[in-house]
């Protein structure tokens, strides 16, 4: 498969902190991939030094083969945008917002109207295209700026966190929108939602303080690093009872209760044969393992500290 993006050592310093550190990696050319961490983890700043905004302290990357640093007006057409805040000029409408892009990629009239209609009908603003972005939800100014960043045909999309601070209806119209680019083009986007890495991309990786620290697909990182066995117990009567049995079971690492439903984790498969013998079978209505979620494996790999 070919090589959309390569990445050789790449490090980025401000002022002593080292917010990307060393990064290597390579992406496959038509796949989405996703770049998940926390708050600070770097995703932003090697976006930035990917699209050619900021130079890297060490370190080289290409795009399609494009060097970032000795080619950057090459890899410029190459790409498209998504920053992280929205940079919609104010005093255009939705549609002069594309055209000022495409001018300033040098497209001409008669390939960028069609072009901008397109897409306009495509991310459903065609009703709302002579309108200011200062008129619409924080969902409609994301797909005019998703919108603005597709208009010059690029093979490579940019998404910085795209549905931050959505609504779920928002959201899910445009994952739809992302999903159905899918094959035509190379997204790589950045997220700190476990569900939005889950549901769009082919591969994720997850850093923290500028270092990678997992790649694969969301498969196999639940495999690999999610360990507690988690299941759920409903029982047909008398919670109370049971609620007070299992906690005295030294094997039971967590438990919570939602009514009738007892959530708890062990350190193994291997206790779960004790703990059917010390309830007894009779009152259990159901018992399911629950699946690891990615969120665990977030969780264990970057911590619980919160991050400002
Ligand atoms: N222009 C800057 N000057 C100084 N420090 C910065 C700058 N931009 C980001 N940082 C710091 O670099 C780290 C990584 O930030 P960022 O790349 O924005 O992470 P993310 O996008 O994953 O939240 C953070 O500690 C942040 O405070
Ligand atoms: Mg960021």
């Amino acid at each position: 498969m070919e090589i959309a993006i390569s990445i050789q050592k790449i490090a980025k310093e401000y002022n002593g902190l080292r917010a990307v550190d060393d990064v290597s990696l390579e992406v496959q050319a038509g796949t989405i991939f996703g770049l998940l961490g926390p708050n600070g983890a770097g995703k932003t700043t090697l976006i930035k030094i990917l699209t050619t905004l900021m130079r890297p302290t060490s370190g080289s990357a290409s795009v399609e083969g494009h060097d970032i640093q000795t080619q950057g007006k090459a890899v410029r057409r190459l790409i498209g945008v998504v920053p992280q805040e929205n940079n919609l000029d104010r005093y255009l409408t939705a549609r002069e917002n594309l055209t000022l892009h495409a001018r300033m990629h040098g497209m001409h009239r008669r390939d960028f109207n069609p072009r901008i209609d397109e897409l306009l009908e495509l991310t459903g603003l065609s009703g709302r295209q002579h309108d200011f972005p200062d008129t619409f939800s924080g969902g409609m100014q994301r797909r005019v700026v998703v919108a603005r960043a597709l208009v010059h045909n690029p093979h490579v999309l940019f998404l910085d966190e795209p549905t931050a601070g959505l609504d779920p209806q928002s959201r899910r119209a445009l994952w739809d929108y992302i999903l159905s680019l899918r094959s035509k083009m190379t997204i790589f986007l950045t997220t700190h939602y476990m569900d939005e890495a889950e549901e769009l991309c082919e591969r994720i990786v997850i850093m923290d303080h500028g270092k990678i620290l997992v790649d694969g697909t969301s498969e196999q990182l639940k495999e690999a690093f999610a360990h507690s066995h988690v299941y759920e117990l409903e029982f047909r009567a008398d919670g109370d009872r049971y609620e007070e049995l299992i906690r005295s079971l030294p094997f039971i690492e967590s438990l919570e209760r939602r009514g009738g439903v007892f959530r708890l984790s062990l350190p193994g498969e291997e206790y779960l044969k004790p703990l059917m013998d010390s309830i007894g079978s009779g009152d259990i209505k159901k018992i399911c393992l629950r699946e690891p979620s990615l969120e665990e494996v977030f969780l264990e790999l970057t911590g619980r500290k919160v991050r400002e």
